[in-house]
């Protein structure tokens, strides 16, 4: 039966990680896969997770199953740190799946967008993360591309992306990255948003948010008004919720799946069809990730100290963009890379041509996407300066 099945290359991210752990020399640097790191290049568990998980463990007497759509405290608590000022208001109207991480929750949103409308179209920004669309497609929708970026300011193209939308569809959906836009670092400024939304609006486009950072680019807040506006102006949308970067819970596989329609018959239907669209693929959520965020979310000590952690991680990416921009500029005077300062979260795409890429790793052990995509939390104290003048002759 299997004879035919050919072995796949790596997957393009978890492939470099591999390729690096591998690597046995001392000077290696991993700037592949998407994770936080400290000085030491440890992805340490944070202090409030910590906590909340010994809690957790202490007081936890069955691991009989979750209810379909997961814990409720989770789902409740999420629903608030994502909609913020927004949610008691859209509460009614709305409804909240915990999902196996924010790739559950992608994959989850599609078949449920496939249900309502089958092999819709989902238009991608161009670049995107490359696991979105197998996700997507997965789920049975259909992809477009709409332009995104400008490699040449390192910023989003908004005119290019406003035309194709404006010849979208009516109906189709646009997955929309909150903040930190993957793999660019490169996010719309809220009067670019405003005039996205603008578009959406006339041409009944349904926005499909990933929020895969809030927190990591500007506050918890600022990261996700874009979503929090498009509530209070587009009559429905889905949000792929992930807690894997601002909680550093990344193997626990926790995210949610927001649904926002017309009323609460409308959430009840799609609540249920999620349900079922998850039981026919996983059953019920794991436990585990949703039970500590939900204990972080709901004790004012533990949040506040979250909320700390997750703001000290922000600034350290933006000091370390600060820091490859000066030692770029160092290395190569007169070039300006003080975009890498305007960008946020943990990636940019240097611009260094794919050759560059190889030679940078088989020479230097220095590991990006080929793409030139870089996990700017993979720079520290120690390597930045020596990333910045090799990757700096390779610059245009
Ligand atoms: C990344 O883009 O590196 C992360 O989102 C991890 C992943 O699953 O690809």
């Amino acid at each position: 039966m299997f004879e035919k099945l050919e072995t796949l290359p790596p997957d393009p991210i978890l492939g470099l990680s591999a390729a690096f752990r591998e690597d046995p020399s001392p000077d290696k640097v991993d700037l592949s896969v998407g994770v936080y790191k400290d000085r030491g290049g440890s992805t340490p568990i944070m202090a409030a997770v910590r906590q909340a998980e010994a809690a957790l463990l202490a007081a936890q007497s069955t691991k009989v199953y979750l209810p379909p759509a997961g814990v409720p405290g989770f789902r409740e608590g999420i629903f608030s740190l994502v909609l913020g000022e927004e949610a008691a208001a859209l509460r009614g109207r709305a409804t909240i799946i915990q999902a196996p991480g924010g790739c559950g929750a992608l994959r989850l949103g599609a078949e449920l967008v496939n249900r309502a409308a089958p092999a819709a179209t989902v238009y991608l920004s161009d670049p995107t993360w490359p696991n979105h669309a197998p996700l997507l497609t997965g789920g049975g929708l259909r992809i477009e591309r709409h332009p995104y970026y400008d490699a040449a300011s390192h910023s989003p193209t908004l005119q290019p992306m406003l035309d194709a939308l404006s010849a979208a569809e009516p109906g189709a959906m646009v997955l929309l990255q909150a903040s930190c836009h993957n793999p660019t670092g490169a996010d719309p400024r809220r009067e670019q948003w405003s005039a996205i939304l603008d578009v959406m609006a006339q041409r009944r486009l349904v926005p499909f948010f990933d929020a895969a950072y809030q927190g990591l680019g500007d506050d918890l807040d600022a990261d996700a008004w874009p979503i929090r506006e498009a509530a209070r102006r587009l009559p429905e949308m889905l949000v792929a919720v992930s807690c894997s970067k601002n909680f550093g819970l990344y193997r626990e596989r926790i995210g949610a799946l927001i649904f926002i329609g017309a009323d609460a018959l409308q959430a009840r239907a799609v609540e249920s069809q999620a349900n079922k669209a998850a039981r026919s693929m996983y059953s019920m959520p794991p436990g585990h990730g949703g039970l500590i965020v939900d204990r972080i979310l709901a004790d004012p000590t533990l949040r506040e100290s979250w909320q700390a952690e997750v703001a000290a991680m922000a600034a350290r990416l933006r000091w370390l963009r600060k820091a490859l921009a000066d030692g770029i500029a160092a290395a190569r005077p007169g070039l300006d890379a003080s975009w890498l300062t305007r960008q946020r979260g943990m990636f940019s795409l240097l611009g260094v041509p794919p050759a560059a890429v190889k030679a940078l790793r088989d020479d230097h052990h220095i590991y990006m996407g080929l793409d030139s995509r870089v996990n700017i939390a993979g720079l520290s104290e120690d390597n930045v300066v020596r990333v910045a003048e090799l990757v700096a002759p390779h610059l245009a």
